[in-house]
């Protein structure tokens, strides 16, 4: 997080799927060519209606579809004012013919992206952030597929319900694309097999409940084995996992699955929510839940996806990452916590962004004017790394732009540990984590 007021532009989140069973199959060289244009629509939810970012006049954004080794080309043309970022999360597909996914098994496939809703301009709520050194003020809702539910007001008609087949099995494309919690995800009666996590294969684990983390792709089968009620519905639902101090929305998103040919099915949702029971949704403050399901999360490593883990270390590097509190500037007012700013740094290097982006420097041969090469190789104070009463402790970090460089292709490794309490862990590993 930064304190330097600057408008770095929009982040859209689109998805890309990198798959091999549905498009036309598979010369060396494929170039698979898009088009996407950025711009405002007016989309109401919550009884607001305000203008929204889209592509292609899509919210949630299109998903990009490709095999492993097309090229890609994306045009896309900006019709809004602002500079924009655009952020596509990767999935990949269950190979056809893997013995641990057989063809019949995965028969169709359904997107599950998760965000939030700010009645409000976003904008203004991360102006107000870096002015105020405080979190981002709580979002007004959670949304499946851009749709909060039934359990939020005026939200009725705003409900994600998808059609599944009795018997059939389901691979669940999941997206945290909300800002900055972790989530909870669970349908009612239903286990889920975990078996992608951020476009690495895992190996197959079943589970009542995830836990995503912002930015974040999972993949679950799941089969639709279960005798439904009158409804014809079984509820699936997400909320977050309470992790930090950050103010956040003690709501939850919830949308259904409803079952095609159920004899009483009256293709709506429940009328009566008070009594809709969210099984399988492990409670906000559930940590045992959410350890216990990283735990769970190893490489597939199979002899066709082998976990390929480089042997030789040739640069040790230790990063401690923290959230900071910095003390408030004489004369300035603070809302973070404890009247303090929020910074997040690692080594106590809190980035500051440099005027002209690091490639562009490097391309420019301009490094030495827009930022040093002394970043730390290790915490430059020791300390409990995993303990401690943060509040009793100095929280304050530097700010600077400095970088470690490595030689070029050298391979890197991450191995991460975690604190006891709930706010000190990583969820989940990184990709490319080496226990397997
Ligand atoms: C967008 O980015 C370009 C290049 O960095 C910059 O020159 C321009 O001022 C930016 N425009 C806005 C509206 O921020
Ligand atoms: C959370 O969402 C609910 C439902 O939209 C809303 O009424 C409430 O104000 C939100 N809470 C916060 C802290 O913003
Ligand atoms: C969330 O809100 C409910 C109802 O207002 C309350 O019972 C519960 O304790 C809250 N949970 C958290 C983690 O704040
Ligand atoms: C803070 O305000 C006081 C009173 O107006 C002034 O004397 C002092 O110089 C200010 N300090 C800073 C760092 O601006
Ligand atoms: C940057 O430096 C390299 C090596 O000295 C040189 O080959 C290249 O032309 C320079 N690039 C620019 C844009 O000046
Ligand atoms: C981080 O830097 C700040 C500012 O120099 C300092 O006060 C603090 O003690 C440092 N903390 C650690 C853990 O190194």
């Amino acid at each position: 997080m930064e304190g330097a007021g600057k408008h770095y532009g929009i982040l859209l989140a689109l998805s890309l799927a990198i798959i091999t069973g549905a498009l036309p199959c598979c010369s060396s060289q494929t170039t698979r060519k898009f088009q996407f244009n950025i711009e405002w629509k007016k989309v109401t939810r919550l009884c607001t209606t305000k203008q929204l970012l889209t592509v292609n006049g899509e919210y949630p954004g299109p998903t990009i579809a490709v095999h492993e080794g097309d090229n890609v080309e994306i045009k896309v043309k900006n019709q809004i004012a602002q500079n924009t970022t655009l952020h596509w999360p990767k999935h990949v597909s269950i190979r056809h013919g893997n013995r641990h996914f057989p063809d019949h098994l995965a028969t169709s496939e359904i997107p599950i992206v998760f965000g939030e809703w700010w009645n409000e301009d976003p904008d203004e709520v991360e102006k107000r952030m870096m002015l105020t050194g405080a979190g981002p003020d709580s979002s007004d809702a959670y949304t499946m597929n851009g749709l909060p539910g039934p359990l939020y007001p005026c939200s009725n008609q705003d409900t994600f319900i998808q059609t599944v087949e009795y018997g059939k099995t389901y691979m669940l494309r999941i997206i945290n694309a909300a800002l900055a919690d972790e989530l909870f995800f669970a349908v009612a009666k239903h286990t889920l097999t975990v078996v992608e996590v951020d476009a690495v294969y895992t190996k197959p684990f079943t589970t009542t409940s995830i836990t995503i983390a912002p930015g974040q792709t999972t993949t679950v089968l799941m089969t639709a084995n279960q005798v439904p009620d009158f409804t014809g519905m079984f509820v699936m639902a997400a909320r977050p996992y309470l992790t930090s101090v950050f103010p956040f929305n003690n709501s939850t998103t919830i949308g259904f699955f409803r079952y095609k040919n159920a004899k009483t099915s009256t293709g709506k949702p429940p009328v009566d929510l008070s009594r809709l029971k969210l099984q399988n949704l492990p409670a906000m403050e559930d940590n045992a839940f959410a350890t216990k399901f990283s735990d769970k999360i190893k490489s597939l490593a199979s002899p066709q996806y082998p976990c390929n883990v480089p042997q030789t270390i040739d640069k040790r590097v230790i990063t401690t990452i923290s959230l900071n509190l910095q003390d408030c500037p004489e004369n300035k007012t603070c809302s973070g916590y404890k009247g303090k700013s929020f910074f997040a740094s690692m080594n106590n290097q809190s980035f500051v962004r440099p005027s002209i982006s690091i490639l562009e420097s490097y391309y420019k041969n301009l490094t030495t004017r827009s930022f040093s090469s002394d970043f730390p190789e290790k915490p430059p104070n020791s300390f409990d790394y995993t303990g401690g009463d943060p509040l009793t402790q100095n929280m304050n970090t530097e700010f600077g732009t400095k970088l470690i460089h490595t030689s070029w292709g050298l391979a890197t490794g991450f191995i991460v540990q975690n604190g006891q309490g709930p706010s000190q862990s990583m969820l989940p590993p990184p990709q490319d984590l080496p226990p397997c």
